[in-house]
């Protein structure tokens, strides 16, 4: 791999032990898949943010780096609470001051807290055609496919070397000729909304590759379709014919065809059961999202035996305070800066309703609380929680 004059300086020590260490970890990197030299990139979003992730292991290891600065724009991912919700979250004494010490280190390093999965509505927004290094697998997949941006789907040690350094390896998602649809899919069935998230779960568990769908929704509906199979497999990202930017150059070669039927997702769907808990916003909502399920709530009252939450980044939330008022009206809890998975909320609720692929895949398991889950679409969840 090819390596500048000053890039070698550094490998070698001549702007720290950090820098280096930081470096090598890039250089290996790059040499493993192949780049030809090290790019780079506009902006960073870092995961492993949550205590409950990466624990005191974590800890340690952002101690190391104490004194590195982050040398381009860079966003943090979900913690585990939204602290005006510690009662609600169940989060103790100890488990608060250990994720504090996280969230300031980072910002020590110079990072944003914007703590959301979502920094691509307001916070740190990628333009088209840009080298960015991201680690959250929804928002990569959300960047490379409906901005057009490119990233690879990093670690959180490397989106933080990535950010620290300025640079990544130039392979993957940052060539074109890596970003080509390697499969055709054909929906072979009438789309209904709650069908994306189970469809996404369904790509993302037969094909590792980039996708080509022939399909009909709005970026909410695709952003929980990408989020599902990202999580349910290793797909960095998904062209939509006529919909996605990079679409019309994506089917170049030969591609293996897959027709999913409706059968083939209704796996994913679960039982109808009667929820404790109806969990909105993985990813984070939108502010189409938010103002949609104010609409619908306005003037209305909450059941009291079921708990309606909803997930955002504290920017969307702020932007869209009218909406957040009439939701908190109903009954509705909006909390920000953590979600449904990295919070306690699976450990808390054992029956859960969502219209997220992804929170389902993670909450059914027991890591994260082994919950019953039914996916539907949002409007089927909030007619749910009516009195
Ligand atoms: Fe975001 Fe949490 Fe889902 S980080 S994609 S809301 S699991």
């Amino acid at each position: 791999m090819y390596l500048t004059k000053e890039e070698e300086k550094m490998l070698d020590g001549e702007y720290g032990a950090t820098q280096a260490k930081l470096l090598r970890i890039l250089v290996k990197m790059g040499e493993i898949f192949n780049a030809d030299r090290l790019i780079p990139i506009a902006s960073a979003q870092i995961s492993g943010v949550s205590y409950r992730t990466i624990g005191d292991a974590g800890i340690h290891f952002l101690k190391s780096l104490e004194g590195a600065k982050v040398s381009v724009p860079t966003t943090l991912n979900p913690i585990a609470f939204d602290e005006a919700f510690l009662k609600e979250l169940e989060v103790d004494e100890e488990f608060h001051r250990k994720q504090m010490e996280i969230v300031r280190a980072y910002v020590n390093m110079g990072v944003k807290p914007t703590m959301t999965c979502t920094p691509y509505y307001y916070d740190n927004i990628p333009k088209f055609g840009e080298h960015i290094a991201w680690a959250e697998s929804s928002a990569v997949i959300y960047a490379n496919s409906i901005i057009g941006a490119r990233t690879n789907r990093e670690g959180s040690v490397s989106a933080l070397a990535s950010a620290i350094i300025g640079k990544t390896p130039n392979y993957g998602m940052h060539l074109k000729e890596e970003r080509g649809a390697t499969h055709l899919i054909e929906v072979g069935f009438e789309l209904k909304p709650e069908h994306f998230p189970l469809i996404g779960l369904y790509i993302g568990s037969v094909i590792n590759g980039v996708p080509y769908i022939r399909l009909n929704g709005d970026l909410d509906d695709l952003k929980l379709m990408g989020a599902a199979m990202a999580a349910s497999g290793s797909i960095s990202m998904y062209h939509v014919e006529g919909i996605t930017p990079e679409w019309r150059t994506a089917l170049r070669d030969r591609v293996e065809r897959i027709t999913v039927t409706k059968e083939d997702i209704e796996e994913y769907e679960g039982e109808e059961i009667d929820v404790e808990l109806i969990a909105i916003g993985c990813p984070h909502v939108s502010a189409s999202e938010l103002r949609k399920i104010a609409e619908f709530v306005r003037g209305k009252r909450k059941r009291e035996d079921v708990e309606l939450w909803i997930f955002g980044a504290r920017s969307t939330i702020e932007k869209e305070s009218e909406s957040v008022r009439i939701i908190k009206e109903f009954g509705g809890k909006v909390m920000a800066d953590t979600c449904v998975v990295v919070s306690n909320a699976g450990k808390i609720y054992k029956r859960i309703g969502t219209n997220s692929g992804k929170a389902a895949l993670y909450l059914r398991k027991a890591r994260f609380g082994g919950a019953e889950v039914m996916v539907r679409d949002m409007y089927t969840l909030l007619r749910s929680v009516i009195a």
